[in-house]
């Protein structure tokens, strides 16, 4: 196999064996591993993968390679990143707390209101909505719990038996309400994935951050196509998580037709407080990224205009 042309490419490329040892390296994975090709080959990848948030792997025919693994530029951060991004986070906990403080308050009236509201209604069906708003109410309040909490662990997992496809419709059914008929919400989802036990609360508030960021997009930007949401779930044999490699794993994949992730935002979107939107916060992603790492899963996207994806992955454990 001629290797020669990968070192062209911006992306990081390793060729591994079977066993999952280098087997080759190009110039661009050199640069952001830190190391020679002649320290990686025969090492196991799982030493330098473990220093990078995502990658992806290919299975290859071509012996005697068997996987090929690409590490796409936007998502690269060196180690040095990691570490500093480590210390930054505790400055960044407690503006998120600070942030928390202020909500909880509001947050409560919100309820209250909402259920005198509900007494007063003259029909029954309108009850719809009120109950919506303390649903939601219920779970920002735990959301905010969520984010005051002064541990370094900041979220507190529960796990308990959950049917993946019944959180995607939960989480369509509140987008469908909030974004109404023009927004287009497609379902592809892979009947054979089975229950997973994980933390309900932690999923759903990822699912739905990021569903939302794309709804969003798609209403916010006029485009020639119709705006359309697709929702995929898929299961998937050795996904690359990072530090550990579960056998299996499940996939719950958010595309979007809209115009994508602004460039200045690539490197840095999973950062707290990084907004494109005038409104946002910039919390969105960030917390979907800490919900599904507390899970051993992890959120990874590739964007170009017209057409985003982003991407939740979590180990597969018997339930
Ligand atoms: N599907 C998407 N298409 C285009 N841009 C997106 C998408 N999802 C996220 N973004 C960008 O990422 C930014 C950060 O998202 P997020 O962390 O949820 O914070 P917020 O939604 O409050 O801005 C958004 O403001 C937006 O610019
Ligand atoms: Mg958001």
């Amino acid at each position: 196999m001629d290797t020669s042309g990968y070192d062209l490419l911006q992306t990081a490329v390793l060729l591994l064996d079977e066993s999952f040892h280098v087997g080759y390296a190009n110039t661009a994975a050199e640069e952001l591993l830190g190391s020679s090709r002649r320290q990686m080959v025969g090492q196991d990848a799982h030493t330098f993968l473990a220093k990078v948030p995502s990658a992806l792997k290919s299975a290859l025919e071509d012996e005697p390679w068997a996987w090929l693994i690409e590490i796409p530029a936007h998502q690269v951060q060196r180690l040095d990143d990691l570490q500093q991004a480590r210390s930054d986070r505790a400055a960044q906990r407690e503006i998120l707390r600070n942030l928390a403080h202020e909500v909880r308050n509001p947050l409560a009236g919100l309820r209250a209101a909402a259920q005198l509201l509900e007494m007063e209604l003259p029909r029954d069906d309108l009850r719809e909505y009120t109950q919506v708003i303390v649903a939601e109410a219920d779970r920002l309040a735990n959301l905010v719990d969520r984010l005051a909490s002064p541990s370094s662990s900041p979220v507190k997992v529960v796990t308990q038996v959950v049917n993946v496809h019944e959180v995607c419709e939960h989480v369509l059914a509140l987008v469908g309400l909030e974004f109404g008929k023009d927004l287009a919400l497609v379902r592809d989802y892979d009947a054979s994935v089975p229950d997973l036990r994980l933390d309900r609360d932690g999923l759903l508030q990822a699912l739905l951050n990021v569903v939302r960021n794309g709804a969003q997009a798609l209403m916010e930007a006029p485009s020639r196509h119709a705006p359309t949401l697709t929702l995929r779930t898929r299961i998937l044999h050795r996904p690359l998580l990072v530090g550990k490699q579960p056998r299996m794993g499940i996939l719950i994949a958010v595309a979007d037709n809209g115009p994508g992730v602004p460039d200045a935002l690539k490197d840095k979107l999973f950062h707290p407080l990084v907004t494109g939107r005038a409104k946002g916060t910039g919390l969105g992603l960030s917390l979907a990224q800490e919900c599904l790492q507390a899970m051993g899963g992890l959120l990874e996207y590739d964007s170009e205009p017209g057409h985003t994806e982003f991407r939740l992955l979590l180990p597969l454990e018997a339930a």
